[in-house]
C-alpha cells in the first residue's frame, strides 16, 4: 500500500504543529524528519529536540533521515526523543551492520539510504536488517530539487530483490516527488512517498497532501504486473 510521508523540510517551522496536522489530514501517515549537520550534506537543519517537540504534537511515526557524519553518537538521543523509524546514509557510515544494529537495540526501525551515486547492490547483505530502504532521487541537503531519472531503476532492482530474497522491507523514495513523478515512482515499486516541497511548498498542505496521494493511489491501480518493464523517460 502506498503511504504519503510529508517532509517538514519544506513546511514553516514556525508552525510546525499546525503544519503537520494539516498534511495529515491532507493523508500523510509518516512525519519525514530532514536532519542535516553541515558536514555530510551542505546545509543544518534540526535534531533530537526538536524531534521531542514534535512527538507531543502528533502520534503519526517519525521518520527521522539522518544526513550526518557519526551517526552512531546520536542515535540514543533520537531514541530518547521519541523517533520511531532512523535511517543512515550507506556513504556516512563505514560500519554499517553496527549502526543499523544499534537504532534496533534502541527500540526503533531501521533504514539505509543510497544516494544517486551509490549502487543497490553495496546493500545486499544488510538487507534482512532493515525495516527500509530509502533511495534518494536528489542529492541530499535541499528540498525542491529536480527528480533524478535512474533513481527508477533502482527502485525496480530493490524490489526485485527483495522478491527475490523473499523479504519485506519497504522501500521509500525522497526527493523530487511531485505531481510529475509520482506515477512513475509508484508504478516502479516505491511504497513510501517523501514529498516536501510538493505538500508544503504552496502554502496548502491539506490540499496538496491529498491530492498527491490520489495520484500515487491511481498509479498503484495501474501498476505494472511482475516481469513486464514499463519504459520510463
Ligand atoms: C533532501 C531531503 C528531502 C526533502 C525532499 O535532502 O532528504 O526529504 O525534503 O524535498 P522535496 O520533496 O521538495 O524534493
Ligand atoms: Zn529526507
Amino acid at each position: 500500500m502506498v503511504e504519503l510521508v510529508p517532509s517538514i523540510l519544506s513546511a514553516d517551522f514556525a508552525h510546525l504543529a499546525d503544519e503537520i496536522a494539516a498534511a495529515e489530514r491532507g493523508g500523510g501517515t509518516v512525519i519525514h524528519v530532514d536532519v542535516m549537520d553541515g558536514h555530510f550534506v551542505p546545509n543544518l537543519t534540526v535534531g533530537p529536540p526538536v524531534v521531542k517537540s514534535l512527538r507531543k504534537v502528533t502520534r503519526l511515526p517519525l521518520d527521522c533521515h539522518l544526513m550526518i557524519d557519526n551517526p552512531n553518537e546520536f542515535i540514543a538521543d533520537f531514541a530518547d526523543a521519541g523517533a520511531n523509524w532512523v535511517s543512515v546514509h550507506y556513504e556516512a557510515c563505514p560500519h554499517l551492520h553496527r549502526t543499523l544494529e544499534l537504532i534496533a537495540h534502541h527500540g526503533m526501525k531501521p533504514g539505509v539510504v543510497l544516494n544517486p551515486a551509490t549502487r543497490v547492490n553495496f546493500i545486499v547483505d544488510i538487507l534482512p536488517m532493515v525495516h527500509h530502504v530509502l533511495i534518494m532521487s536528489v542529492n541530499p541537503g535541499f528540498g525542491g530539487q529536480e527528480f533524478i531519472p535512474f533513481s527508477l531503476d533502482k527502485i525496480r532492482r530493490l524490489a526485485e530483490l527483495r522478491q527475490e530474497m523473499g523479504l519485506a522491507f519497504r522501500i521509500e523514495v525522497d526527493g523530487g516527488v511531485a505531481h510529475d513523478t509520482v506515477a512513475q515512482v509508484v508504478q516502479a515499486g516505491a511504497e513510501l512517498l517523501v514529498a516536501g516541497n510538493a505538500v508544503f511548498g504552496a502554502g496548502q498542505p491539506e490540499r496538496d497532501a491529498s491530492a498527491l496521494l490520489a495520484a500515487a493511489r491511481k498509479a498503484q491501480t495501474t501498476k505494472r504486473q511482475p516481469g513486464k518493464r514499463t519504459t520510463s523517460k
